[in-house]
């Protein structure tokens, strides 16, 4: 029998469709030159079917998106002790790319900012390592979660670097502090190029559903990561994934999710499924528009809120 998710999932596209506000991120020139008319959903179930509608082998750059996967990968490779040392798991209250240090540790007050992302990156693989190692765990980790090969956009991460002013400062400040010990333009560098990896929403669905399951990858059922893991990447996901909208977030659509200013937004409802939509106008706290509508209506149809 025909499944009725895929109809389901274009209505959901189609309602939130008119949703017009919000713009392409500007200060990365090739996001803002990109197709806003764009728009897509995906569902990865924790059984292994995939489902989508829209535009749903576009691609586009991961962004922020990749600092959940990344500080998992920083916890496997540091250990969480160490993880907990450098970053905190409070919600800044600030924009994600505000330094936002806590005042009495130094520490990013979480792994969801740039500043406690730019550390998670450099906790992967070890401190010590080169930009090349630490670029290219992270990638062949995100593929494997994908279930495909991915490849860095170099026209994003060319454009990226001409304007990551603030994020090199927010480096300088993250080694004057003690809180990163390698080069800060290495540290920037690496996490504008995990920002930079193309993927589609099949993929970041897949990806999610690796944290709904536990860690474990729904069609392959090899544990990719550790449980203990998962459950510290989902917890600040739901506190802090949003950035400063997390509160209303949480009030209305209830999954831990995660925003990137490509206008994606991944969730992950244990035990369920990944979802993942994408639409690249963002509102002023870099979350997209319209994906914050299509989750809101997945959530309210399908019962996907946690409480
Ligand atoms: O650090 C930056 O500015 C970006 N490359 C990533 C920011 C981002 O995706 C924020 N999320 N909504």
């Amino acid at each position: 029998m025909k499944s009725p998710i895929p109809d389901y999932l274009h209505h959901v596209l189609e309602v939130a469709r008119p949703n017009d506000g919000g713009a392409a991120a500007a200060y990365i020139e090739t996001l803002a030159k990109a197709d806003t008319s764009k728009m897509a959903v995906a569902l990865a179930m924790v059984d292994g079917n995939v489902y989508s509608a829209g535009d749903d082998r576009v691609e586009f750059s991961i962004q922020s998106i990749a600092k959940a996967f990344v500080y998992a990968m920083a916890i496997e490779d540091s250990g969480l002790e160490a993880v907990l040392k450098k970053i905190g798991v409070e919600p800044s209250g600030d924009k994600f790319n505000q330094l936002s240090l806590e005042r009495n540790t130094n520490r990013p007050m979480n792994p969801m900012i740039n500043a406690g992302a730019i550390t998670a990156h450099t906790l992967v693989v070890s401190p010590t390592a080169t930009l090349h190692q630490r670029t290219e765990r992270i990638l062949q980790a995100l593929s494997r979660l994908a279930g495909r090969q991915l490849r860095v956009d170099e026209e994003v991460y060319e454009a990226e670097l001409r304007t990551a002013d603030r994020n090199m400062a927010i480096g300088y400040m993250l080694k004057a502090a003690g809180v990163i010990s390698c080069d800060p333009q290495e540290a920037v560098r690496g996490y504008i190029r995990q920002c930079s990896i193309n993927v589609n929403v099949q993929d970041l669905a897949m990806m999610s559903s690796v944290l709904a399951n536990g860690g474990m990858h729904p069609l392959t059922g090899e544990q990719m990561i550790p449980q203990t893991s998962v459950r510290q990447v989902l917890s600040v996901m739901t506190t802090c994934g949003m950035y400063d909208a997390a509160g209303d977030w949480v009030s209305n659509v209830g999954f831990p999710a995660k925003s990137g200013v490509a206008g994606a937004i991944i969730g992950a409802l244990p035990g369920q499924v990944g979802i993942a939509t994408f639409s690249p106008k963002i509102d002023e706290r870099g979350n997209s528009v319209r994906g914050v509508a299509m989750c809101e209506q997945l959530s309210r149809d399908m019962g996907l809120h946690m409480m």
